[in-house]
């Protein structure tokens, strides 16, 4: 840090239930913040879509409301960071108009494609170059079937991008990623973190849809005058290249070096782990991606339905507690962890499957879904609540399983998103974990690693663990109960039989979905 004149930095994270935008000082603190919800589309089951206009109006207007509220001067914002939702597909027309809804990180209809994918380039191949399997989810798959499903769209096709990077696209005008969120794509080369040319060859995807590949803290382009007209932003505020979410939040808690990991409950739920060289699980039970770190990797697992899981059985199952927690003045959430508190451990027997949009990590398998196992007419609502809770955190735990299988070892686990605010859902973790775990006083995850990375970016630190080291601020650690460790364990072993045994009971549903029984 030098110089007498306090500078800021924006963080924006593009999220799946949301955009939040917030302003951070060099010190660290946070100055303002703010966040707008949108819908996500399901058209079919497993399908999931998103307007990409609803992110930028989201962007557009926290940026004003932030700036608004702080009374920070633009001209004293050094720069901006982006970070997102991964994998979604966003289609650009060469007029630059969005073709078609985005198609999400959670959408599972490529089946088929990733099948399609694995024939042409062969799975050890693909893993070696892309260091993930052909997953649904990831990009690659979406963009082969919207060339199958919907030629026209993609004929109209000029650029293809991720979620934030059409955010920076609005902001700056520019065409860029970075190498964490491009990884997410089953199209990089993961060693030399560019487009694999043999992957696109192979696919026939021509290489001038897909933007230039960054490092997370290189400026990507500035801001441009109607953007600056829109936000109030100063027309050409730097914007660094960012990240995706995840890669964003291993920042946001301080995950820069190996050895480190964090937990992240949002509507997906993640368990992540830095490595300074690239580490790929070879049956592809949990993600190699690049990291934020220059030249660094990261290992993840990714559960589809964390605090979507629990979202819905909110939604779906408690309109009563919800118009309780409203008149009470009370967050929903709050009291939800109230009820499934006074259940014991085990959930009296249920076990929940969290497979609601299909499952990734550490189940490859787009046609899974969720399961309530063991209900008895003894059980109510607060029992399937805590299983909810207790399914994520299994889920969670054999993530880390493998994590652990490929030599992660770290001696506490940090937690952060929406569901980390949970004491009850953190110490579920602790108790899976087996490992003390640790919030942030600053639960910003992707969005506070985004002003992060605009701080590194921008000259204000020279690099993310300094930065970090300035940023961030750690809670008490939160450790697991003997007693309740030793009834997960038993549990748990039951949970990790079920998906085998349903797996042919799931793709025969499936088939039932394809001939529109169901
Ligand atoms: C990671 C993934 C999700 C999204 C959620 O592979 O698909 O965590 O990034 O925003």
């Amino acid at each position: 840090m030098q110089g007498n004149h306090m500078r800021y930095t924006l963080g924006i994270d593009v999220g799946t239930s949301g955009t939040k935008t917030l302003l951070t000082d060099e010190t660290g603190r946070v100055v303002s913040e703010e966040l707008r919800e949108y819908k996500m589309s399901q058209p079919r089951n497993g399908w999931a879509e998103q307007d990409p206009n609803d992110w930028w109006v989201a962007t557009a207007d926290t940026i004003s409301s932030v700036l608004l509220k702080s009374g920070v001067s633009p001209d004293d914002i050094s720069g901006i960071g982006l970070s997102g939702q991964m994998h979604g597909l966003v289609m650009l027309s060469d007029a630059g108009n969005v073709i078609r809804p985005a198609i999400l990180w959670c959408d599972g209809r490529t089946g088929r494609e990733c099948r399609e994918i694995t024939d042409i380039i062969g799975r050890e191949r693909l893993i070696s170059i892309s260091g993930n399997p052909a997953l649904a989810g990831f990009t690659a798959g979406k963009i082969l079937w919207v060339r199958k499903n919907e030629p026209e769209n993609y004929e109209k096709c000029k650029k293809i991008m991720l979620p934030k990077d059409y955010v920076r696209y609005k902001l700056t005008g520019e065409f860029a990623t970075d190498a964490g969120d491009a990884s997410g794509t089953n199209l990089l080369d993961i060693k030399t973190r560019d487009w694999s040319r043999s992957i696109l060859n192979d696919l026939q995807i021509d290489r001038s849809l897909l933007p230039p590949v960054l490092e997370s803290c290189q400026i990507a382009g500035r801001i441009n005058r109607q953007a600056s007209e829109r936000t109030g932003l100063r027309e050409g505020t730097p914007v660094v290249a960012g990240s995706g979410d995840n890669m964003a939040s291993a920042v946001g808690t301080g995950v820069v070096k190996a050895g480190v990991a964090f937990t992240t409950i949002g509507t997906s739920g993640v368990v992540y782990a830095q490595s300074d060289n690239p580490r790929i699980d070879s049956r592809g039970r949990v993600h190699t991606f690049c990291s934020a770190v220059s030249g660094e990797y990261a290992l993840m697992g990714c559960t589809l339905s964390a605090g979507q899981s629990l979202k819905w059985f909110k939604n779906e199952f408690c309109a009563e507690e919800s118009a309780w927690a409203q008149n009470n003045g009370l967050g929903i959430y709050k009291v939800l962890d109230e009820i499934a508190e006074k259940v014991p451990v085990g959930a009296g027997g249920v076990i929940f499957l969290p497979y609601l949009m299909g499952e990734r990590s550490p189940v490859l398998d787009e046609e899974s879904r969720g399961v309530f196992f063991g209900i008895s007419a003894v059980h109510t609502k607060a029992h399937l609540l805590r299983s909810v809770m207790e399914g994520v955190a299994f889920s969670q735990r054999a993530c880390f399983e493998i994590l652990c299988e490929n030599g992660i070892a770290p001696k506490e686990m940090l937690i952060c998103g929406g569901g980390g605010t949970s004491h009850l859902w953190r110490q579920m973790l602790a108790d899976n974990y087996c490992m003390p775990v640790r919030t942030l006083k600053n639960n910003q995850g992707g969005a506070i690693g985004a002003a992060i990375m605009a701080a590194v970016g921008t000259g204000i630190f020279e690099t993310l663990e300094d930065a970090c080291g300035t940023f961030l601020e750690y809670g008490e650690q939160q450790y697991p109960d003997a007693v309740a460790a030793a009834k997960y364990e038993k549990i748990y072993s039951i949970y990790d039989m079920l998906y085998p045994e349903l797996s042919k009971a799931f793709h025969a549903m499936a088939e039932l979905r394809l001939e529109g029984i169901v």
